[in-house]
């Protein structure tokens, strides 16, 4: 395992999801993966938000990255239409991005810091001033993704191995990843020996997308089903759980692909520890504890089949909640780009923000 690990490139950080091209937004299909590595682009708005809500971009930071490029798109757009209605006239494309997935914060997020440049007036074409905001969010996340990587990879002790859930890497961030950047850190340190994935239905974000990851980086792990990680623990194989979020409330509860509340639950019972590693822009103070994040409810075919492949009796009815809600007492440490928060709660999140950079 030592051979594979110093085989493979020190920085471990080859993929990247989203690329702006020239004048377009390029983005590979994370639909297709692992059996068809193909780039779609997009030069409208409405193409954009079309993508996010059908998974072609997913994971909170890339969902927000992306609409910051679909903002461009829009101004371009509108501005070419009228010069002088644009601003108005963006509003509802603004809306329409919103809408595409509801969990994410840094879709509002990222929208917000776009409108906030348009607010502050524009003179003449758009496009030059808004690509750089949204280059300069893309950019920020890939840094604050090393900055994780390095602070979370310092809490793991040497020769320790961890369980990671979803796709939280290159693919679902600007490039790095958060729970898979504390992993590429740390397999880069000597601290993570082995990681554990689990497959993450019914999207298999994890079979499909960290196995894929992972694997592009020479970087070791064993996929398991998402049922097996408690037997995991039990057996003494992970000493960190480590995971991503699509939204971190006031009070440190955490919204993450369905299955993390489940993982959390087995890490304390199994004396596991449980990180969280999320950039600040995942942290939502105006959301005041998990109950009130919503949760995206997504078709019932999806867990009905098996990919493409239906897999139960015609009919049967699911339920298919994309995230649930791990609250902040199951949570060893919240590992964000301003720092770790061991335990987090109100207090100490608040404290984080206040923060200046
Ligand atoms: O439905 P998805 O694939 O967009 O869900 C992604 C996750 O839940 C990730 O764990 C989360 O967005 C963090 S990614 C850095």
């Amino acid at each position: 395992m030592a051979d594979t690990i110093s085989s493979a490139p020190q920085s471990f950080d080859r993929v990247r999801a989203v690329e702006w091209t020239k004048d377009r937004l390029s983005l590979l299909d994370q639909r297709l993966l692992p059996l068809r590595e193909e780039y779609l682009t997009f030069d409208t708005v409405v193409g954009v938000a079309q993508a996010i809500r059908d998974m072609v971009v997913r994971g909170a930071p890339a969902i927000g990255i992306a609409a910051a490029y679909g903002v461009v798109l829009a101004a371009r757009e509108r501005y070419r239409r009228d010069a002088k209605t644009w601003v108005t006239a963006i509003e509802e494309d603004l809306a329409l991005l919103n809408a595409a997935r509801p969990t994410a914060v840094n879709l509002a997020w990222a929208i917000a810091r776009m409108r906030r440049i348009i607010g502050a007036g524009i003179n003449g074409d758009p496009t030059p001033v808004l690509l750089a905001e949204a280059q300069r969010i893309h950019a920020e996340d890939i840094a604050a993704n090393h900055a994780m990587g390095r602070l979370g990879a310092e809490l793991i002790a040497p020769g320790s191995s961890v369980l990671t859930h979803c796709n939280t890497g290159a693919l679902a961030t600007g490039g790095y990843g958060t729970a898979l950047g504390v992993v590429r850190a740390g397999v880069a340190a000597g601290r993570i020996v082995h990681t554990y994935a689990n497959e993450t239905r019914p999207w298999l974000q994890g079979a499909r997308l960290t196995a894929w990851e992972l694997m592009q980086e020479g970087i070791p792990m064993t996929l398991i089903a998402d049922g097996a990680g408690a037997y995991l623990m039990q057996q003494g194989k992970v000493q960190w759980v480590i995971v991503g979020a699509d939204r971190v409330a006031a009070n440190g509860d955490v919204a993450n692909k369905i299955g993390t509340y489940m993982a959390a639950l087995a890490a304390r019972h199994h004396g596991v520890r449980f990180m969280v590693v999320a950039p600040t822009s995942t942290i939502d103070l105006d959301t005041p504890s998990g109950s009130a994040i919503p949760i995206e409810q997504r078709p019932e075919s999806e867990v009905a089949a098996y990919g493409d492949r239906r897999v139960t009796p015609e009919g049967v009815a699911a339920w298919n909640p994309a995230f649930d809600i791990t609250p902040a007492a199951l949570i060893d440490a919240l590992v964000t780009e301003r720092g770790v928060v061991p335990a987090p709660d109100r207090a100490k999140i608040a404290a984080l923000m206040e923060n200046p950079r």
